[in-house]
């Protein structure tokens, strides 16, 4: 039965337990526990606002991906980066992608070697690029003819020879939100297939490889995020196959975007099913055998592995009109449902499996309206100010995306596993707040 089905009944379902990380499991009384550690204890000991992530969770994910994929399929950092995830990435033999110098710094400060860092931007400046040369990074999709200008001047300065990629645009609509569609004509990523700027591009770095300036080795194109449907995949393919084929590049990636279920109802393919997809119409369309197919996911590797815990801290019935229940973070820890409508669950991990016949509003603690982390929660009925509130789904472009709006300390991150909780990222102070500021 579908949520909105159920929603004036009694009984509202449990939370699907496929939104849970992988080694998630419910206590007989109810309690969660994941990574074999209780997430009550766990908001005890560490506070709310907290993220949880599970690091078998993570593993699996990035081996599913390399199982998919083969070597040189990177880890689309801005999903969520801290420098654990740069490790545990590192460790599971994916290359990482990172899209500035703030995220290229956090590899690098985890000790990921510069050789298994892509680097993207549609913008990278001049000292972006000279750090990406510092660092030794593997491979550059280049994005603009400045950025072929940036890179000539580099070369005349230090001589540094960088392996690029031409990020394209296939100019497929993929079906996802329109902030995060990439792949259309109307776009500031890449090069167009459709205008000629991509065969410019690639004639203008292929002359550059001739005089030893760059070595051009592949194509790129990302076609947006939090895509359900393979067939927005096939039609990129078949959009790039007539351009690619016939340059005789090695390698040939598709980007991220393969989407992940975050409220019941909502499916989507494995990252399995995504590759197998991808191959074949790389194969229909012709696109050469020895092209190295690979890859770029974020979302599909974090997305899932955290849940976020809150404590909540006010409730207001409003008769007639709505039920609020209020939580100690919000658009500060988690944005997306205020930038592109997002939906999440909530549940309480005190009662993880109990039904949910409260349809509430879980709202954030920040001085708006609009400070909503789930507009249509259902919650046990016996929700009580105090309770732990939990969403899940909140590994990808949460932590990453979080700020200090209204001053509001980011809360720390912690990996569990086999039974012990790791604090990867510490919780912000009211003195980090304050460390860059000086007196007038
Ligand atoms: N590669 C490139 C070049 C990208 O721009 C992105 C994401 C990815 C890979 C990874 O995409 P993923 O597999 O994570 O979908 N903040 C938005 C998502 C923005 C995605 C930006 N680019 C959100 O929260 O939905």
């Amino acid at each position: 039965m579908s949520r909105q089905a159920t929603s004036n009944c009694l009984l509202v379902t449990p939370l699907p337990r496929a939104l849970l990380p992988a080694t998630a499991a419910i206590h007989s009384d109810g309690v969660l526990t994941v990574g074999g550690c209780n997430v009550l204890a766990l908001a005890e000991e560490f506070g709310t606002s907290l993220f949880v992530y599970d690091e078998q969770h993570l593993r699996d994910r990035c081996r599913e991906a390399i199982g998919a994929f083969g070597d040189g399929v990177a880890y689309a950092s801005k999903a969520f980066l801290c420098k654990a995830m740069a490790t545990l990435v590192h460790q599971e033999g994916l290359c990482i992608d990172v899209s500035t110098g703030g995220e290229l710094r956090v590899a690098v400060a985890a000790g990921v070697p510069g050789e298994r860092l892509v680097l993207h931007g549609n913008n990278k400046s001049a000292r972006e690029l000279a750090e990406a040369a510092g660092a030794g990074v593997g491979r550059i999709v280049v994005d603009s003819f400045d950025e072929i200008d940036r890179l000539e001047t580099l070369h005349a300065e230090t001589g540094w020879l960088p392996r690029v990629l031409v990020r394209v645009t296939p100019g497929v609509a993929a079906h996802t939100h329109e902030y995060v569609m990439t792949g259309q004509e109307d776009t500031k990523f890449g090069f167009s297939i459709q205008s000629g700027a991509a065969a410019a591009a690639v004639e203008r770095l292929s002359r550059l490889g001739r005089a030893k300036v760059v070595d051009l080795i592949g194509i790129h194109a990302h076609i947006g995020s939090q895509i359900f449907l393979l067939a927005s995949f096939v039609k990129a393919v078949e959009a790039m196959a007539g351009f690619v084929s016939p340059l005789g590049l090695p390698e040939l990636c598709v980007g991220g975007g393969l989407g992940v279920p975050y409220v019941e109802g909502e499916e989507a393919p494995t990252i399995m099913q995504w590759a197998a997809t991808v191959r074949e119409a790389c194969q229909t369309a012709g696109v050469p055998d020895d092209v190295r197919l690979t890859a770029e996911p974020g979302r599909a590797i974090a997305a899932g592995a955290a849940i976020t815990v809150y404590t909540v801290g006010t409730i207001k019935r409003l008769p007639g009109i709505r039920t609020y229940v209020a939580v100690d973070g919000g658009m500060s820890d988690n944005p997306r449902p205020v930038l592109y409508g997002s939906g999440y669950e909530a549940f309480l991990p005190r009662v993880t499996d109990a039904p949910r016949p409260l349809a509430a509003t879980v709202v954030g603690k920040h001085c708006e309206s609009g400070d909503v982390v789930v507009r249509d929660a259902h919650l046990p009925d016996d929700v009580a100010v105090g309770d732990i509130l939990a969403t899940p789904v909140t590994g990808a472009y949460g932590h990453s995306m979080a700020s200090n709006y209204n001053k509001v300390p980011r809360p720390p991150v912690v990996f569990v596993r086999d039974g012990k909780a790791n604090v990867v990222v510490r919780r912000e102070t009211y003195d980090d707040l304050l460390r860059l500021d000086d007196d007038l």
